[in-house]
């Protein structure tokens, strides 16, 4: 991805201009979503109370797949503090962030994964992302040394966001009717990594998308959207397209393919996207947090009987991540992997 292919500078040296590269086909083009039905919200001081909210939980992972998470637990100033060192660092002039740029064939830094040919579309969206656990995955010359307090204020954040993730994680096996340590194992030594999608506003949203409709590799994935930002997530549903309206302070969680699988199919991966909006940007920050690459996984065998025969096949994770990672972002596609 060159200058050319950088949306923030596009915008501003050619404010309206669409590139052909990010012109979608017709079919894929995201025609006014007016279908708006509620993201179940999840209160997470009522988790551990106990059965009420934990079945909501489960209803929600089961049927929608997302969910929004209020009274996380998570201190509000730390939520505002990662989205001003984020949009900080987007603010940035472009040869200061392209000290850190994505190097081709790897995930981190600054750029855009997943561009495999010069034909793919490519999405309206500049990204900047890191792997923080476990630190061998770490790349220190990625961190970036501007905007002040960048680093520790992502160090802060991921370590409660990690914390968040164990919990949910807890009530999730508690909610499928399991001992709440079922996934300990597995995710003890849990990969996370963090990245921030920031989209700048499009002079024509109705041609181009933010982010490629996808499913997530991950168990869970967290999402924090900015403050301000546009309305822009979308997710899947009953064949359409749902906004994920913006709740100020909650977190948006959506259960990822690991976690499909694990369950051998109850709670669903859900596939989603991100639409731009003409006049308004938008910074949201993904964390996620996924099994260590040697874990061996399949649907768990409590969840496999008559009616609910196997779905899907066991596999090394590590080899699904390296699938993950090799194919683009094409709605659920990469989880044929697993069958
Ligand atoms: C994502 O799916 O990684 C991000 C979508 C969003 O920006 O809301
Ligand atoms: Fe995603």
């Amino acid at each position: 991805v060159g200058h050319i292919d950088d949306v923030q500078e596009l915008r501003k040296h050619r404010p309206t201009v669409i590139p052909e590269r990010f012109v979608r086909d017709i079919t894929e083009r995201p025609v006014t979503a007016c279908f708006t039905r509620d993201v179940p919200v999840i209160d997470f001081s009522e988790l551990m109370k106990g059965e009420k909210e934990i079945s909501r939980l489960g209803d929600a992972c089961e049927k929608w797949g997302f969910f929004q998470v209020v009274n996380h637990g998570i201190g509000l100033d730390l939520l505002e503090r990662i989205e001003k060192v984020g949009m900080e660092f987007f603010m940035l002039p472009l040869d200061e962030k392209q000290k850190y740029a994505m190097a081709p064939g790897t995930v981190q830094g600054y750029g855009q994964a997943f561009v495999f040919s010069e034909e793919q579309k490519l999405d309206w969206c500049n990204m900047f992302a890191l792997g923080l656990e476990p630190r061998f995955i770490r790349n220190p010359k990625l961190w970036p040394k501007r905007p002040d307090h960048f680093s520790e204020t992502v160090e802060a954040y991921s370590a409660e966001i990690r914390k968040l993730c164990e919990n949910l994680l807890k009530y999730i096996a508690m909610s499928l009717g399991l001992k709440g340590s079922v996934f300990e194992e597995m995710l003890e030594s849990a990969v996370q990594a963090v990245r921030m999608n920031y989209y700048p506003p499009c002079p024509r949203p109705d041609l181009v998308l933010g982010l490629s409709p996808h499913s997530d590799g991950s168990a869970i994935t967290v999402l924090q959207q900015g403050k301000g930002s546009s309305v822009g997530l979308q997710i899947f549903k009953d064949d359409k397209w749902v906004p994920v309206l913006p709740l100020p302070n909650a977190l948006v969680i959506n259960i990822g393919d690991t976690l499909e699988v694990l369950t051998n199919g109850r709670y669903k991966s859900v596939e989603h996207r991100a639409v731009t909006h003409r006049t308004k940007d938008r910074l949201s920050i993904v964390t996620f947090y996924a099994p260590s690459y040697e874990v061996e996984l399949g649907p768990m065998p409590e969840l496999v009987d008559e009616d609910n025969p196997c779905r899907y096949k066991r596999y090394n994770h590590g080899e699904y991540n390296k699938h993950y990672l090799a194919n683009k972002l094409e709605g659920k596609k990469r989880l044929e992997f697993a069958k």
